[in-house]
């Protein structure tokens, strides 16, 4: 059956509250087919490699520098020499928890800022932040060449939607795959980058929409005034704010954001990706939801975890969790 006229199929049940949340009850319809576990992997690059991982830190190489950060996924020991550990660029210090307040050391000379990065010929900034991020996460480079196999396959102007769209990279990759993209972000100073990335990567001519807004309300409104997405993109935080002080909360507000970018596909979509790094849970839950929100719409739900290939000892750094509707 078409999607399109699956789209508006009736719940079983309807407006079930929980959380205070308004929830449609389970979707009828045939489950998508289903593809698990998937493991999408980083492998080192010219652009960005891990080089070795252990006690507790990982030492990456982001272009020409060389990096510590903190990594509670590392319980185990270093496979490269201390000297490789001794050789680097800047060391993230302080709070290790996950999103813990922490300064950045330069053992060799102060870097600024930001530094020049590229992503498979996209130039863009790296940046030091306090909260030891790089303006990347590089994990997601395996979403990347998923979107853009899947815009350049498609040979027909594509939208994509990138929800909580941090620093653009995601949204310049579909837009030099020649999508229409509008990118969301609730922090100005996010939005603020991922401009100044477009700039740098020389893709200030193509059709990108930077909107500060929340992801939740921005979706709802899209849905009210009829608006559709080929593809969906969403990268929530565990937790998060909108610019208004809206509060987010992955476990609470995703179902329904799900069931709302289900509302915005267009009649011909083409998939959904959604990340979370939440530990907390686990794959196959982000798995039920999506098959069960995607009931009728055919295709297949892939699941499973993001993952980057040590340099070192070939081990794999898990760093998050995903699924995926892919409509083929
Ligand atoms: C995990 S980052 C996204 C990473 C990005 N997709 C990438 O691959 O580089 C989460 C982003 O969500 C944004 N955010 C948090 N709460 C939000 C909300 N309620 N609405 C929209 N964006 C939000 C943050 O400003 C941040 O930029």
């Amino acid at each position: 059956m078409k999607p399109s006229r699956e789209k508006n199929r009736p719940h079983r049940q309807r407006n079930e509250r929980r959380n205070g949340e308004r929830l449609a009850g389970r979707r009828a319809g045939q489950l998508p087919d289903e593809r698990l576990p998937l493991i999408l992997e980083v492998l080192p690059n010219d652009d960005y490699a891990l080089l070795d991982s252990g006690h507790g830190r990982k030492l990456e190489r982001y272009g020409p520098y060389r990096i510590i950060r903190p990594e509670g996924q590392a319980i185990w020991q270093p496979a490269a020499d201390d000297s490789e550990w001794d050789n680097v660029d800047a060391i993230f210090t302080g709070d290790t928890d996950e999103e813990g307040m922490g300064r950045w050391r330069f053992p060799r000379v102060p870097l600024g800022e930001t530094w020049p990065m590229r992503h498979d010929g996209i130039p863009y900034l790296g940046r030091f932040t306090s909260f030891r991020h790089v303006g990347v996460f590089p994990e997601q480079a395996s979403h990347w060449a998923h979107l853009e196999g899947l815009i350049e396959a498609a040979r027909r102007p594509v939208k994509v939607l990138n929800l909580f769209g941090y620093t653009g990279l995601a949204s310049l990759v579909a837009a030099r795959a020649g999508a229409q993209v509008t990118h969301v972000d609730a922090s100005k100073k996010a939005i603020g980058w991922a401009r100044e990335n477009q700039e740098m990567a020389g893709l200030s001519d193509r059709p990108i929409r930077w909107i500060c807004e929340d992801a939740v309300k921005f979706s709802e409104r899209e849905a009210r005034r009829g608006n559709g997405y080929d593809i969906i993109l969403l990268d929530p935080p565990a937790y998060g704010r909108g610019p208004k002080g809206e509060v987010w909360q992955l476990f609470q507000h995703l179902p329904a954001l799900i069931e709302t970018c289900r509302s915005i596909l267009s009649p011909k979509p083409l998939a959904v990706v959604l990340t979370a790094y939440s530990i907390r849970s686990s794959f196959f839950a982000i798995h039920a939801l999506m098959r069960d929100s995607f009931a009728g719409m055919g295709g297949r739900v892939e699941s499973g975890e993001l993952i980057i290939r040590e340099q070192s000892a070939g081990r794999a750094l898990s760093t998050s969790l995903f699924a995926r509707w892919v409509a083929r």
